[in-house]
């Protein structure tokens, strides 16, 4: 797809529902009892990956534009699949679910496409071992696919080396079939929708400072769930607002939980003028984001930050390449493991643009301030490598062209049009 310098951008956008919460509504619901609805569910190709999961383990789950309903059939009512489970493009998916295979009286072996294939699963392999698991992978390199043969679990204490949520979940869902508590403690608060879910479906978790911890065989009831928008897809509207001349944009209804905020915290430190209206505090806390244009400038991102913006990061870029001076990034190796090397991609594709970007072990530094031009992207079929640059090219003479950019069905299925809307 081509894409041009916008001389406007004006307007109000919804975004889609939040994916970490849609994968986990999906997820819990179908452990729940009776049925779980759940509205502004993310149509996205990562939480059908999830749906299509949990219909092969034996899980009615009508899936309308009104809403989804999962008719769960408690902690203990999933079927042995007939076929191998195809988890698509989700770490998200691969990752918990490998948490609730690992405690069933039965055997699955669960893949999913070439990106999949690559990404590390011994961080859930091995605490998953340590509680008792049988889960080994096929190839034997650490990678799906994984064979899981069901085992009785017994709660552990874990020290995750990594902030991640996936791995934080994976064990949580474990814990909720294993034989005593079941504790986490990360280097880093890793997002928290799983520990704020669960509680709402009637599970016993708690959290004392870094250390999650879940109590064994709750009686979860299904729920009504209303899914926030993602806030790691306001991000690109954000920066659009903030990095296109005279652009005022309105985002409605963006989840604002605090372990996912720091695109915010960091965009305002920048220069950014974001203003924060209709605060909803309910649940998972939501607002409406007003974002003008503004003069930004670089910064250091670094610690215990990381883990509330890592998706955000490729677009961050972004931004910190129109910014004046320079902006570093640290502690964020694990963008290295993501959909696609994302230090490495963003450090060559932005440098085709004409930014003087050097990707290092950890993070990127970036000399921005320097215009942007038009250059031919390689999306690497990751959508927030397409989606960023779709965004630079608004600021970048010339013209554009991104390379499998329709990878934005993972998250975001009608992004370009939300964002032609604007600059019309
Ligand atoms: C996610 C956690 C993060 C994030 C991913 C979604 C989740 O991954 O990058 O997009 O829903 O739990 P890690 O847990 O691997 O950091």
């Amino acid at each position: 797809m081509i894409f041009e310098k916008a001389n406007h951008l004006k307007g109000e956008v919804t975004i889609p529902g939040d994916k970490s919460i849609s994968h986990r509504a999906v997820m819990f619901g179908a452990l729940a009892e009776g049925t779980t609805e759940v509205t502004n569910f993310l149509q996205g190709a990562d939480c059908l990956s999830t749906i299509d999961c949990f219909r092969k383990l034996g899980i009615e789950i009508e899936n309308t534009p009104e809403h989804i309903l999962i008719h769960g059939k408690g902690l203990h009512g999933l079927q042995a699949p007939s076929s191998v489970l195809d988890t698509g493009n989700s770490g998200t998916t691969t990752r918990l679910i490998s948490g609730i295979l690992a405690a069933q009286p039965f055997e699955t072996t669960l893949t999913g496409d070439a990106s999949i294939q690559k990404r590390p699963m011994r961080r859930i392999m091995e605490p998953l071992s340590m509680m008792g698991a049988d889960i080994t992978s096929v190839k034997g390199n650490d990678c799906a696919p994984l064979h899981i043969a069901g085992a009785p679990l017994h709660g552990i204490h874990y020290h995750s080396k990594v902030a991640s949520a996936q791995v934080k979940s994976a064990i949580l869902l474990a814990g909720l079939y294993a034989e005593g508590e079941t504790k986490v403690t990360e280097p880093t608060v890793s997002r928290n929708h799983s520990e704020i879910m669960l509680r709402y479906f009637g599970a016993n978790v708690r959290t004392e400072d870094k250390t999650a911890i879940i109590q064994p065989e709750p009686l979860l009831r299904g729920q009504q769930i209303k899914v926030p928008g993602d806030i790691s897809s306001a991000a690109y509207f954000i920066a659009a607002g903030l990095l296109v001349p005279g652009a005022e944009v309105c985002i409605h209804n963006v989840g604002i939980n605090p372990t996912r905020d720091g695109i915010l915290r960091v965009a305002q430190a920048m220069g950014g003028d974001i203003t924060l209206l209709n605060v909803n505090n309910d649940g998972e806390p939501t607002a409406d984001l007003l974002v003008r244009h503004s003069a930004l400038h670089g910064i250091t991102i670094e610690g215990d930050i990381i883990p509330t913006l890592i998706d955000e990061l490729p677009i961050i870029n972004i931004m910190a390449a129109c910014a004046e001076g320079t902006t570093v990034i640290k502690d964020a190796a694990e963008l290295k493991v993501k959909e696609s090397n994302r230090i490495d991609v963003m450090a060559e594709h932005l440098s085709a643009m004409g930014c003087d970007i050097t990707g290092t072990d950890d993070g990127m530094i970036i000399n921005g301030g320097k215009p942007l031009h038009g250059a031919v992207i390689d999306s690497h079929m990751d959508h927030r490598i397409a989606m960023s640059f779709a965004v630079a090219s608004l600021v970048a003479d010339g013209q554009t062209r991104i390379k499998d950019s329709d990878v934005v069905t993972i998250s975001y299925p009608h992004f370009y049009e939300d964002l032609a809307g604007l600059t019309r």
